[in-house]
């Protein structure tokens, strides 16, 4: 890949460790090598009609919404290393067919994660939505894997056990309890001090806690859709090589690498009613809903 000149694309950012382009994610994949990736996370818009900026249409026909993820999915799997994984972020609506599609595609299933939401609107005439989905595939057996411990939950007022564990306290492990597949303790960026970016600002913790799962200092991450950085952001400290990109402006990313701060606006609800206002479907009602 020749920086700044593959078409459509311009080197924004280079550290030590990784490099941040503006441009289409497609682009980029498509200059990029082979089995050259230890790590896929990707977060891409939720096709909500959110206004991303200019160049993104993020109110595409579901099926055309799907044959875009079909293609930058497929470039992901071509540049994932044996032993590599890919996780991706999405709502339970479009990750169903999204992992139907990587197993196609040869992946191999590791977790559906469900990634617990507060704040979430009812949906007439469905389930109360209360969890977005994180899919976590590998190619092939995977080179790493660390399952990561988490504390022992406590009661917030009385600091006491929630659970008796069967009587068996005292032979749980003083580092804490396997982590599950259902994630609880994530938080969303919502506070308006804090977020970097108009739309969908994930977690630090989140991608920590991918990063730690699925690969190891010195490793290389790749992210398609970089929104406010937070894979860069969390691959820097934890010392992973990484490759950014991001289609709008880049400059929230650049800035928050940089230490600087970048403040914006951000909505005082979080996205976590997804879909709850999507307009009524004229037909086949159960295959619009997001949820
Ligand atoms: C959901 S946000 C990602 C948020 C990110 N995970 C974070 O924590 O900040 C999706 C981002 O993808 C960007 N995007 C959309 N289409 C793109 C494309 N074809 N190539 C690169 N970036 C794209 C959008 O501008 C948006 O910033």
């Amino acid at each position: 890949m020749s920086d700044g000149t593959a078409p459509g694309l311009q080197l924004v950012l280079e550290t030590p460790l990784g490099k941040l382009y503006r441009g289409d994610c497609l682009d980029l994949l498509a200059a990029m090598e082979t089995a050259s990736v230890d790590l896929v996370f990707a977060d891409p818009p939720f096709n909500l009609k959110k206004d991303y900026g200019e160049g993104i249409n993020d109110a595409l026909a579901d099926d055309d919404y799907l044959a875009w993820c079909h293609k930058w999915l497929a470039e992901c799997v071509r540049v994932i290393a044996d032993g590599g994984s890919i996780f991706v972020y999405n709502l339970p609506r479009w990750n169903v067919e999204l992992g139907h599609y990587l197993t196609e595609l040869g992946m191999t299933f590791r977790h559906w994660i469900a990634i617990d939401i507060k704040m979430s609107l009812p949906i007439p005439g469905r389930l109360y939505p209360s969890h977005y989905s994180l899919l976590y595939y590998s190619n092939g057996k995977p080179k790493r894997f660390e399952r990561p411990r988490v504390p022992i939950p406590t009661c917030r007022h009385c600091g006491g056990d929630i659970k008796d564990y069967g009587g068996h306290r005292n032979k749980l492990n003083p580092d804490g309890l396997n982590l599950t597949d259902v994630w609880v303790d994530i938080p969303p960026v919502r506070h308006r001090g804090l977020k970097r970016r108009g739309a969908n600002e994930l977690s630090e913790r989140l991608l920590e806690r991918v990063l730690t799962i699925a690969s190891a200092e010195g490793d290389l991450v790749f992210d398609p859709f970089g929104g406010s950085g937070t894979t860069y952001a969390a691959a820097e400290r934890m010392h992973r090589h990484w490759i950014g990109i991001e289609l709008g402006d880049t400059e929230p990313i650049v800035a928050r690498l940089s230490g600087r701060t970048h403040h914006v606006a951000a909505p005082g609800r979080g996205d976590a009613g997804k879909g709850s206002n999507r307009a009524r479907p004229t037909a086949s009602p159960d295959h619009q809903s997001l949820f």
